[in-house]
């Protein structure tokens, strides 16, 4: 049986929580995708969330948090992560800090590591939800490990409806891509994983940032397979336009099945591109994606077209 789709008020959202307390997984929108969320205390309940997930357990989770105060509950800031906090919280920006000693957060969700990932989200329903719960919330994309990430509350149903215990319903989310991972334990900020939120912001206020993917030898996030965010489909990247066969994928003007956006807003494609290579991947077998460019934005629809794309 399916998890019930629930809308967002105050009485749901109470529900949502007392289901959490109880060791429940409840998915929550949030703004960049949505979340498959669990108390982070609760061992018992994140391995549960590992096995609905199909998730390996050496991939930590990120730990959703209300506000800067319960994140410094879990973990340690420097006066740079500080400032990254309080310029980019709420939203789409997750720091990996060192944990704090009276950290809640379990080993299960840090893999056992001894640094923490928190975020505040921007949502207001993740917002109400974490304040009702009053703790620390794991919260994965809401699919199935390596597949595509859910934008609307009808495809967390549909991925995996079944073996969670209910779905908040927050409309499609804005975002539309994962949130920017900064590890910020070192002298200069890491990008982990590109995101939401533009690294050109995140110089703004901590200079210096490094791209640690491009050197295979430096510390990497975990969980940041080669293969991730898989179609069913094949898919070509960089393509000026289809081959036979093929669906089109467009970026900017120009004929196509599905364009990410007419004007060439890259705002616009990230919020879309999940949602739209669902819809291509329900239809075809092969999908050709136009050119996206790699900078702000871009560079983390092309990380996770790249990942797509990978046999
Ligand atoms: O936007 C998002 O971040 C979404 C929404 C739901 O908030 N969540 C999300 O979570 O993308 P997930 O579990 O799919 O991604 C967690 C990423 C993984 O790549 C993992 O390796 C990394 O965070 N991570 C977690 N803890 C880490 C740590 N201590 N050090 C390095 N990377 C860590
Ligand atoms: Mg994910």
């Amino acid at each position: 049986m399916s998890a019930p789709i629930l809308h967002p008020t105050a009485e749901n959202i109470a529900y949502a929580a007392a289901t959490l307390s109880a060791g429940g997984l409840v998915a929550m929108p949030t703004e960049t995708v949505y979340g498959l969320a669990a108390n982070a205390s609760d061992a018992a309940a994140v391995a549960k969330l590992y096995t609905a997930k199909g998730r390996p357990r050496f991939n930590p989770l990120i730990a959703h948090v209300a506000d800067l105060e319960m994140a410094c509950q879990q973990g340690q800031f420097r006066t740079d992560a500080l400032a990254l906090a309080e310029t980019f919280w709420p939203g789409p920006l997750t720091l990996i800090v060192d944990t704090a000693p009276g950290i809640t957060i379990c080993d299960l969700a840090r893999a056992g590591l001894d640094s923490v990932a928190l975020r505040v989200p921007a949502h207001p329903v993740a917002q109400a939800l974490l304040n009702a719960f009053g703790g620390p919330l794991v919260a994965p994309s809401a699919n199935p490990s390596g597949q595509i990430s859910p934008t609307t509350a009808r495809h967390v149903a549909t991925d995996i409806g079944d073996r969670i215990d209910l779905i908040l319903d927050g409309g499609p989310c804005s975002a539309g891509i994962e949130s920017t991972i900064i590890d910020a334990r070192g002298e200069h900020p890491a990008l982990l994983r590109p995101g939401s939120l533009d690294p050109a912001g995140i110089a703004a206020i901590w200079p210096g940032l490094t791209r640690p993917q491009d050197n295979p030898d430096a510390p990497q996030s975990p969980g940041q397979l080669l293969r991730h965010y898989a179609p069913i489909a094949e898919l070509r990247l960089n393509a000026v336009h289809a081959e036979p066969g093929e669906a089109y994928l467009g970026f900017g003007p120009g004929t196509c099945d599905l364009n990410l956006s007419p004007t060439g807003d890259l705002s616009e494609a990230a919020a879309n591109i999940f949602a739209m290579l669902r819809a291509l991947d329900g239809e075809h077998t092969r999908i050709a994606v136009a050119p996206i460019p790699d900078t702000g934005l871009g560079e983390a629809i092309n990380d996770r077209l790249t990942r797509a794309a990978k046999v």
